[in-house]
Parts: structure tokens; C-alpha cells; sequence
């Protein structure tokens, strides 16, 4: 008798992972420094995992030790359970201040369903924000987040499905990040002047990052530019220095963005008009 054939949902079928791909395992002792809050965040089981907790008095937060110039890095993050409204959870590369380059997963707290908003600064410039809904409970259970960076483009994944990409434009009106080196941030703060009030009876927030792994280009000069990179497998293996989206992988972009993103600037003007940089850059990234 042939073995019955297993039929995945279909929902099933386009969501499965689009990758597996080795990465170099991290830990949050030897990688990742607490850099405020006092106590409310705490790395523990082996620097497997980081707690990261939000009273009246602070929220809290850390960076990577090291800065890259390039590379990926992934979290497994459950946020925080119940009416977390106002509250913002946070991983994100930045470089330095001021003119600033970014790439963004900010998880904006709610009383019904968390937002998944993304951003990204070249030179201090942001504004490029684009919002989805889950189709999950981000509550619920520890969720993959990742960021590809390379020499081409930054591309979003969540459990592995892209959801955003960032391609460079190779015009002067769209700057890229390619200039500085940037460090990995987890926080955990009080977004109440951004997305509306906390209720603070509900305190502490308690925020779960989990399994913090990257392959990337690390910076071992000065932290702010012509520095020296040496890179971990960028070349054979994961090759994340080369990726460009497959065809499938854009598909899951268009049909990810299709269903759940609710807010993109690339349909905001601003004055009636959209900029320039705006409009080139939206045009090669959808
Ligand atoms: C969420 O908060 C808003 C504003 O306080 C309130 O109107 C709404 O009923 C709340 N929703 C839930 C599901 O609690
Ligand atoms: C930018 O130039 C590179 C190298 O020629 C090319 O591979 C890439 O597709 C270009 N990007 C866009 C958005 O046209
Ligand atoms: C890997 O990184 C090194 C150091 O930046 C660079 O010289 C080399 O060309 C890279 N390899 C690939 C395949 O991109
Ligand atoms: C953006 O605008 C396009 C064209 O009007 C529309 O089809 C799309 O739904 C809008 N997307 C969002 C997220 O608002
Ligand atoms: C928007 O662009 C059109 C066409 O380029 C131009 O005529 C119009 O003045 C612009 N409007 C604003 C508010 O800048």
C-alpha cells in the first residue's frame, strides 16, 4: 500500500520556510552588553536567552559588543502577553549619532493585536515606515526575526518569509547603507508619546529574546568608518554576502504585503507629492 500522502494547507505550503540556512551560534554573555535599565534586563540559561523588562521607573536594552559592516542576524522573540499597548519592542541595527543609518523590527504594543513596524535611516534620514498585521500571536510562542544585510539589499524575514526588501538604487538621490558600521540593539521602552498610553497596572512588561545568532562582516576599526571588516562566511556556505530575492521569494514578499501590510510611505505624499528618492526607491522595491 503507497504511504497516504501528507497535504499540507495551503497557507502551509506558501508560508513554509524559505531557507535553512547554518548560522553561527552567538550567545548574549559573549556577544550582546546590557547597556541600560538597571537590572531589568537579564541574560540567562548559558546566554541563551534575554529578558528584557519595562516598569514605571525604566524599560531596558543592550547592543552588540562588536559593530558590522554586513551581515545576518537572527532573534527568536516572544512579546509581551496581554494589554502591552504603548509599548515598544525593539531589534535593530544602528550606527552612530548623528546621521545615523538604521534597519528596523520595532513590535508596537497593543490591546488587541501588535503591529510589526519597519524602518530604515540612511544618513539620519528615516520616514521610509511600513506596517503589517501578524498572522500569528506574537505572544503566544518565540517567532524568528531576521535581518539580511548586504552590498545589494536588506531584506526582513519573519520565520524565514521576507516581508520587506531595501535594494541599493545606484542613483545619488537614494543613499545606501554601506558606509557605516552598525551595532545590533534589543529594547525594550516606553513608546506612549508614539503610538498612545500605558497601562501601567499591567506592568511589568516582560519582553523574551531567544537563540541570537548572525554570520557577518565584523568592524575592527574605529567605530565610525574606514575601519578594517573581517567577514564569517561570506563566501561559501550560507552565502548571505551575495543574496539577491529568488522569484519565489519575491512572490512571498508581494503576497506577505498583499495581505498584511497596512501602511507603507510609499503611498504617503507629503505636500501632495512624494519626493524624488521616494518614489525611485519604491519603484525597485516592490
Ligand atoms: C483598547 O483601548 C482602547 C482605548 O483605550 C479602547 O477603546 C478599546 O476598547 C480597548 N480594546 C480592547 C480590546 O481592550
Ligand atoms: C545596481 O547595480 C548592480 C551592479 O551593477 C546591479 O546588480 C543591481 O541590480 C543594480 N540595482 C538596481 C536596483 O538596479
Ligand atoms: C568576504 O569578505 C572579504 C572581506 O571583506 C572580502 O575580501 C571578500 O571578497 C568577501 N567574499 C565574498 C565572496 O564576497
Ligand atoms: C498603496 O496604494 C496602492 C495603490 O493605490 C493600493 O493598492 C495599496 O493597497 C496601498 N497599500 C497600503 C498598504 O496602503
Ligand atoms: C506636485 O507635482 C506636480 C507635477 O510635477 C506639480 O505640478 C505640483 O506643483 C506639485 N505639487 C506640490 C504640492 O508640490
Amino acid at each position: 500500500m503507497a504511504p497516504k500522502k501528507l497535504v499540507a494547507p495551503i497557507s502551509l505550503l506558501l508560508f513554509a520556510l524559505s531557507h535553512t540556512v547554518l548560522l553561527n551560534a552567538a550567545d548574549f554573555y559573549s556577544d550582546f552588553t546590557v547597556t541600560w535599565g538597571g537590572g531589568r534586563a537579564t541574560i540567562y540559561n548559558g546566554g541563551e536567552d534575554l529578558q528584557l523588562m519595562m516598569d514605571r521607573a525604566s524599560g531596558s536594552g543592550g547592543e552588540s559588543k562588536t559593530a558590522f559592516l554586513f551581515g545576518r542576524f537572527d532573534v527568536q522573540i516572544k512579546l509581551i502577553p496581554g494589554n502591552s499597548a504603548g509599548t515598544v519592542t525593539t531589534f535593530y541595527l544602528q550606527s552612530r549619532s548623528p546621521y545615523q543609518d538604521e534597519i528596523d523590527f520595532e513590535f508596537l504594543g497593543s490591546n488587541s493585536s501588535y503591529v510589526l513596524h519597519t524602518n530604515i535611516y540612511t544618513g539620519g534620514n528615516g520616514g521610509r515606515e511600513q506596517q503589517f498585521h501578524f498572522w500569528f500571536d506574537p505572544t503566544a510562542d518565540f517567532h524568528t526575526y531576521s535581518i539580511l544585510w548586504n552590498p545589494q539589499q536588506i531584506n526582513w524575514y519573519v520565520d524565514g518569509i521576507p516581508i520587506r526588501v531595501f535594494k541599493k538604487a545606484n542613483v545619488s538621490e537614494v543613499a545606501y547603507l554601506e558606509n557605516q558600521p552598525m551595532k545590533i540593539h534589543a529594547s525594550l521602552w516606553d513608546g506612549s508619546n508614539w503610538i498612545g498610553p500605558i497601562d501601567w497596572s499591567k506592568a511589568p512588561f516582560i519582553a523574551h529574546y531567544h537563540g541570537y545568532s548572525y554570520t557577518a562582516c565584523v568592524w575592527t576599526g574605529s567605530e565610525n568608518r574606514y575601519g578594517l571588516v573581517t567577514c564569517s562566511n561570506n563566501g561559501t556556505g550560507n552565502n548571505w554576502m551575495n543574496k539577491v530575492l529568488s522569484e519565489d521569494e519575491k512572490n512571498k514578499i508581494e503576497m506577505v504585503q498583499k495581505k498584511y501590510m497596512f501602511y507603507t510611505y510609499c503611498n504617503k505624499s507629503t505636500g501632495g507629492n512624494r519626493s524624488e528618492s521616494t518614489i525611485i526607491e519604491c519603484s525597485i522595491n516592490t
